[in-house]
């Protein structure tokens, strides 16, 4: 049998069929590849309307904050520079108050202190172991206050901030209610014109009260009293320390001035004698003696203060350019060549048994003919905070014991968190 003869008509149309398959199988392949992009773009346009959606919602949450913020400030009409006023009893002024000062200070241009008068205290918390007037002066020493306000209610209102000129009250995240037991700047929050901020942690009147009752109590063995003593929990961290520091040093031009001591509690007598030292010159280093100086130098119990709560408080003053923490008592011709040191400043009166001997801590700068000797200018040193203690024993013990346990309340509630500290 012939095999079937093949025209060359019927080759053509084979090689056009063939042809025409394989332009339909690309086809169908480039519809594939297309369809899958297809379905890519319109998922990715889920996700990208789902985007657009959760922006859309955040800038109307941030609008929403913004204005609510505006119509917070248009309570009152801020003509700048701001004014705020932070108040308080500030009694045995501490890093913690120096701290809340320093705070309240940020949130303005201007800081006026207000100083609770002793009688509004004495209603609300009991006595204190300072007057108004030294506790008044003691807050306007402070380098971050610019005018100091004494004898102030303890529960502030509306009037007082218009009165004087602020624009806003402040005050830590602790207040607490008068005598009738009502929160003291209600009348101002609801202005919407309080400014709150961060307690400082490990540091209250409270506890130097408690450490004063534990150095008074084992001067007078007789006295029976229930105390907890309170061991510092201030954390001067080297962020706190920064933030305390004026991070400046003398020019050759200055005339350097260098006086030191313990400066346990903070008293009138202790900014008297740092005024006159910063009046002799132009740049004052204050020394600081370390714990075990003070401590062999003024007796048991003292200091009441941690070195570095006292270094804080030094450099929250005014007239302290600088502070050598931890000084030597004796002061040797080094310390004076390595800071340049042109006077020295010294209370003589509390060395008089050594006087003109090996242990005069001041005789080097005496033969060196630079040391001015100082009385001391006021009467109020630790032995003085302690017999006023103790001559309101019941009211300090009652405010004490009710303070105290709060205190530990809180120290055991306490949960980590990330603050400021
Ligand atoms: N303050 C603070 N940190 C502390 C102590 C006080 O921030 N450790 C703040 C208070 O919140 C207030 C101001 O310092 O804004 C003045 O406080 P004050 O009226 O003297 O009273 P207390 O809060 O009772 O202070 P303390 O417990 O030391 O007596």
């Amino acid at each position: 049998m012939n095999p079937k003869q093949v025209t060359p008509e019927e080759i053509t149309q084979t090689q056009h069929n063939a042809l025409n398959l394989i332009s339909t199988i690309k086809e169908s392949e480039k519809l594939n590849t297309l369809e899958s992009t297809y379905s890519n773009i319109k998922s990715e346009n889920i996700v990208f309307r789902e985007r657009k959606k959760k922006a859309l919602i955040d800038a109307q949450d941030k609008v929403k904050k913004m204005e609510n913020e505006f119509h917070d400030d248009t309570s009152i009409s801020i003509t700048e520079p701001v004014i705020v006023y932070v108040d308080g009893v500030f009694d045995i002024i501490h890093s913690g108050h120096f701290n809340a000062i320093r705070q309240a200070k940020k949130l303005c241009d201007i800081l006026y202190v207000g100083v609770n008068s002793d009688k509004d205290v004495h209603l609300a918390k009991g006595p204190t172991l300072m007057t108004c007037d030294e506790r008044s002066i003691l807050a306007g020493a402070c380098k971050w206050c610019d005018k100091v306000i004494p004898d102030t209610p303890y529960t502030p209102n509306i009037d007082l901030l218009n009165q004087i000129g602020a624009h806003y009250a402040a005050h830590g995240d602790d207040i607490s209610p008068n005598e009738q037991g009502v929160d003291c700047y209600q009348e101002i929050k609801d202005q919407n014109r309080m400014k709150i901020f961060k307690r400082t942690e490990g540091i209250s009147t409270t506890n130097l009260i408690g450490r004063l009752l534990v150095c008074g109590t084992t001067e007078n063995k007789n006295l029976q009293i229930n105390y907890k003593p309170l061991a510092s929990k201030f954390l001067s961290t080297g962020w706190r320390l920064r933030e305390f520091c004026n991070e400046k040093h003398p020019s050759s031009e200055e005339k350097v001035v260098y006086i030191d001591g313990a400066w346990d509690c903070l008293h009138v007598g202790h900014i008297k004698a740092l005024e006159i030292a910063k009046s002799r010159g132009d740049f004052l280093y204050v020394g600081i003696y370390d714990d075990t100086t003070a401590h062999t130098y003024f007796g048991y119990g003292n200091p009441i203060l941690s070195l570095l709560e006292r270094t804080c408080n030094l450099l929250a003053l005014k007239h302290v350019d600088d502070v050598v923490i931890g000084s030597p008592r004796i002061i040797t011709e080094d310390l004076i060549k390595s800071l340049g040191i042109s006077l020295v400043i010294g209370d003589e009166s509390l060395y008089k048994d050594v006087e003109n001997t090996e242990n005069d801590p001041y005789m080097i700068p005496k033969k060196l003919g630079i040391f001015e000797s100082i009385k001391s200018l006021y009467p109020l040193n630790n032995d003085i905070l302690v017999k006023r203690l103790f001559d309101n024993k019941e009211a300090f013990l009652a405010k004490y014991e009710k303070k105290s346990l709060s205190e530990e309340k809180y120290y055991k509630s306490k949960t980590n968190e990330t603050q400021e500290i």
